[in-house]
């Protein structure tokens, strides 16, 4: 039986061999990167990269909990972490608690993650002393791209800076296993992974970091656009694209299905 690993085992890689993280959302894609990752990510990502919605907001817990079980069925070893959707953690720590349990019992996974903004570090010592490990998740935060108006790499002023040096400490202080740090200057995210004793987690964060994130889809190559910090290691899109015109010419020539791909009755016996 191959043994998960847990929140302990990836806290226990501080400043060690870089944590291998990638996000998935289906069990047949969480069975490929199983072999390679430390942990798999169940982002609310998802809303936008799966659902097509424009922004993380409007991702709900049901959501969460559906692709989160369709990860947990596809891996064995990686641990898998929940991402709590907007509107399901903020409001205060019990309901923060109700909802992260919800996820946990429903889904089997290892973990829940939470957006660190500036009032949660005592919600995640209220979940983390109740037997829920929790990942933060500092700097550009996609929940609140409504009330900062778009995605914004964060820390280029001083005051940013602080804020969210301010927020890794009280998340890491709190109890967290580890500490996603996404759209941050280097020099920033080298001062972070240095000031505090969890892992850190870059996205667009640079190579000063504990391990590295990225959004599947995003690296597969599945969208025309991608950002700055993402590398493409595949072009999936134009490999789809291609087999899809394949099988569209097939049809239409009818080269496709061939006598190999076809069911044939039983010729009757000759007497
Ligand atoms: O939702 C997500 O995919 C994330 C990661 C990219 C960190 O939060
Ligand atoms: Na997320």
């Amino acid at each position: 039986v191959v043994r998960r690993l847990a929140a302990p085992d990836i806290r226990a890689r501080k400043g060690g061999e870089p944590l291998v993280c990638l996000t998935a959302y289906d069990a047949p894609t969480a069975e490929i990167l199983d072999a390679h990752c430390d942990v798999l990510l169940v982002g609310d990502s998802v809303g936008m990269v799966v659902h097509g919605l424009p922004n993380t907001v409007g991702v709900t817990l049901d959501m969460m909990i559906l692709h989160g079980k369709a990860v947990m069925r596809g891996s064995k070893r990686a641990m898998v972490v929940i991402d709590m959707p907007f509107g399901t953690y903020e409001g205060s720590r019990e309901l923060a608690y109700q909802n992260c349990a919800r996820v946990m019992q429903e889904t089997g996974a290892q973990g829940v993650k939470v957006e660190s903004g500036p009032t949660i570090a005592e919600t995640i010592a209220y979940l983390v002393q109740r037997g829920i490990p929790v990942m933060g998740h500092v700097g550009l935060r996609p929940q609140a791209v409504l009330t900062e108006g778009g995605f914004k790499a964060k820390g280029k002023t001083d005051d940013e800076r602080l804020r969210v040096m301010s927020e890794a400490e009280a998340t890491a202080d709190a109890g967290a296993f580890a500490v996603v740090i996404e759209g941050v200057a280097e020099g920033l995210a080298r001062e972070i992974t240095e000031a505090i004793d969890k892992p850190t987690i870059g996205i667009g964060a640079s190579a000063a970091c504990d391990g590295q994130i990225l959004v599947t889809h995003d690296m597969l190559g599945l969208f025309d656009w991608t950002p700055k910090f993402v590398r493409r290691y595949a072009d999936m899109r134009g490999e789809i694209d291609r087999a899809v015109a394949g099988y569209a010419a097939d049809v239409k020539t009818r080269r496709f299905p061939a006598e190999v791909e076809t069911y044939f009755s039983k010729k009757p016996v000759a007497q």
